[in-house]
């Protein structure tokens, strides 16, 4: 070793010396202080059978929420044509109102004792959502494959609710009924009304209007 590299090593051990404390203690593993699908109970006045019922449906149902919210970002980035501009900000919105629910929902499965799923390769796992093509797709079939995806969550939603009251877990059957559905349904109908073909010019009337009849 050159004296030149051995003074630089000597002047930082010199400029660590008494900072052992400080420093941040790297690399650390441990068992898991829980595994996915068990249960740590919380006093909340719900029994484990009724947490349980609702940890799985929400497990789920937030599996097919953030893939919903990925596939409403990956619109918004690769949509293209004359309408790209408004379909530009709105899957960005839902995007957001979306990545709002995902997070609701994975704290209540939190709070009733569970485990939240997280990780991209775990959703991929889970989802009951068709997984759309890498590439680009014109927006009236982004916009058909958002909404299919909407029906599905819809559909499991309103099951799960119903489930929530018959266990007599009312938080779980609020969340879902307030913001799963409710927030879906909205989204729906915004939408829904991009895939009507009302022309932007020449409206019916004054096409029959010009034509004299
Ligand atoms: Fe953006």
């Amino acid at each position: 070793m050159s004296t030149k590299k051995r003074d630089v090593g000597t002047r930082i051990s010199q400029l660590e010396d008494g900072t052992q404390r400080a420093k941040p203690i790297l690399h650390q593993h441990a068992r898991e202080i829980q595994p996915y699908g068990k249960i740590a109970k919380l006093p909340i006045a719900l029994d484990e059978t009724a947490c349980e019922s609702s940890i799985n449906n929400l497990n789920q149902i937030l599996a097919d929420t953030m893939t919903l919210r990925d596939m409403y970002k990956k619109h918004h980035w690769q949509v293209a044509g004359a309408t790209f501009y408004q379909l530009h900000l709105l899957f960005d919105k839902h995007h957001g109102e979306q990545d709002e629910m995902v997070d609701t929902i994975a704290e209540r499965i939190q709070l009733l004792g569970g485990v939240s799923i997280a990780m991209a390769a775990d959703v991929a796992e889970t989802t009951i959502i068709p997984r759309p093509p890498r590439g680009r797709e014109e927006a009236p079939v982004q916009i058909s494959r958002l909404l299919e995806a909407h029906e599905f969550i819809l559909k499991e939603a309103r099951t799960m609710a119903r489930e929530a009251s018959e266990v007599g877990d009312d938080g779980t059957n609020d969340l879902l009924v307030s913001d799963i559905i409710r927030g879906n349904e909205l989204q729906v109908w915004f939408l829904s009304e991009h895939l009507v073909a009302v022309p932007l010019t020449h409206p019916e009337q004054a096409k029959v209007a010009s034509s004299g009849s």
